[in-house]
């Protein structure tokens, strides 16, 4: 735990954020006093009043980080979808579509987190890994295990990691094999009322830095009762939800033709769309779902990569963006095959552009693709950071008091590092462009969450 439990830390050196949708700043000399709750208190740039009395007062204090000219602190990354008991298969399995995938591949390897001891192997790299990658909040899905899942938060609390962690929801027989679903509807429910207790319970658990999250995998592996029945958990408990929707066109396909319905409208009707849900891929939305989805408030992971392999179309993000839904970031491992935000900030991109312009040389430019699709890596690096947690309604992604201090240092220039900035060249904005779009973990020197020094990778 933070040594100076009740002492302010001081930050100071150059900040980089983006408070707003579009808006990106960069603060020379920034200074930023820290609580010993991990709350930011004050934000300070050289023009505040009371600045250089501040400066010397944090400099004296013992608990003072003075950044270098080539390191930048930036907020931690939000991950908005990650399906951790995917990571051995992180890189592979890549060539079938997506229910055959499952069936194939990923239901057989997520059944072997029965096993705890493989569970923890696996939860315990993946945690460390995403960490020294810069994902200070991570939303994850686990399995339908109640025992691993719950490790998987104990873990996430453990290596400090803020975490949103669901206990997996499929119990149709229908849909699931025998060797990988919940035993009954009962069973799947009880067990999700179960996990939400154990995990608000954890010892250490108290600033509720990890948290339970209703975890239907998607309609076509639920029943109508296990999903009526998850709405009612989630509304009892007051919990985060999170589950996939409208991904692929087998997977949109289904649900129309199983319920009359669009993924969207019936998981309202299930009571599953609040303003703290969280709709993995949601490619295949119509204009009617999106009113639906910004009216309930929740919010969209936006998965680039996995896209391309499963969803058979590109997230029209723009169009999403610009009706004000809650959009953040997720790498969905392992169907991406990347841990990293910023990876998913360069496919986010490059998605955005292909879909602009469209991708097929045979086609006719003016109906190749979708005019004004494209966004920038100011709007991705807002999505990697406030944009996810103002999907999760949580006070992280962005320097400002009230905030949590869920940070990460960025140094630029080390031997060996494609991150090389040109000081009588490179504006602020422009190293944060080569951040975007050239940083990698080894970049990554130090990471807090909630105010305490998680991983740092120049300690001796
Ligand atoms: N839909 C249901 N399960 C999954 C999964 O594990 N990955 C992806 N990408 N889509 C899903
Ligand atoms: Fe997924």
């Amino acid at each position: 735990m933070n040594d100076q439990a009740t002492m302010p830390n001081w930050i100071h050196g150059t900040l980089m954020h983006a408070p707003r949708l579009e808006t990106v700043e960069v603060v020379e000399n920034a200074l930023i006093e820290v609580g010993g709750d991990g709350e930011i208190r004050s934000v300070m740039a050289p023009a505040s009043p009371d600045y250089d009395a501040r400066l010397r007062q944090a400099a004296a204090s013992g608990a003072f980080v003075n950044l270098s000219n080539d390191q930048y602190l930036l907020p931690g990354f939000v991950d908005l979808h990650i399906h951790a008991p995917q990571w051995p298969q992180m890189g592979k399995a890549l060539d079938l579509p997506l229910h055959e995938w499952l069936l194939e591949y990923t239901f057989p390897l997520e059944a072997s987190y029965r096993d705890v001891a493989f569970a923890e192997r696996a939860y315990r790299t993946l945690v460390e890994a995403l960490l020294a990658n810069g994902t200070t909040t991570a939303v994850y899905f686990a399995t339908v295990h109640l025992e691993a899942s719950l490790l998987l938060a104990q873990i996430c609390l453990e290596k400090g990691q803020r975490g949103l962690v669901g206990k997996v929801v499929m119990d149709d027989p229908e849909q699931c094999p025998d060797y990988y679903r919940d035993a009954s509807t009962d069973d799947a429910l009880r067990d999700t009322e179960r996990f939400v207790e154990a995990v608000r319970a954890l010892p250490g658990n108290t600033a509720a830095t990890v948290r339970p999250v209703v975890t239907p995998r998607f309609i076509p592996s639920c029943t109508d009762a296990a999903l009526e029945g998850l709405g009612a958990i989630a509304h009892d408990n007051d919990c985060h939800i999170q589950t996939h929707v409208s991904e692929s066109d087998w997977e949109h396909g289904f649900v129309i033709e199983r319920t009359g319905r669009t993924d969207t409208d019936a998981l309202d009707r299930f009571g599953l769309l609040t303003r703290h849900s969280v709709l993995a891929h949601s490619n295949f939305i119509t204009d009617t779902d999106m009113g639906t989805i910004a009216r309930a408030g929740a919010g969209i992971a936006h998965c680039p990569l996995s896209n391309i392999y499963f969803a058979n179309a590109a997230f029209p993000l723009r169009a999403a963006l610009d009706k004000g839904l809650h959009v953040g970031l997720g790498t969905d491992i392992s169907g991406g095959a990347s841990p990293s935000v910023l990876d998913t900030c360069r496919h986010a991109i490059a998605s955005s552009r292909a879909l602009e312009d469209g991708t097929d040389p045979a086609a006719p430019a003016d109906t190749r693709g979708r005019p004004g699709s494209r966004v920038g890596f100011n709007t991705a690096f807002w999505l990697a950071t406030a944009g996810g947690g103002e999907a999760l309604d949580l006070k992280v992604g962005k320097f400002e008091p009230g905030y949590r201090f869920d940070a990460i240092m960025i140094e630029a220039n080390r031997p060996d590092s494609n991150l090389v900035t040109w000081a009588d060249t490179d504006t602020g904005d422009d190293v944060l462009q080569k951040i975007v779009n050239n940083a990698v973990r080894q970049d990554i020197r130090k990471v807090w969450v909630e105010g305490r020094l998680v991983v740092d990778k120049d300690a001796s």
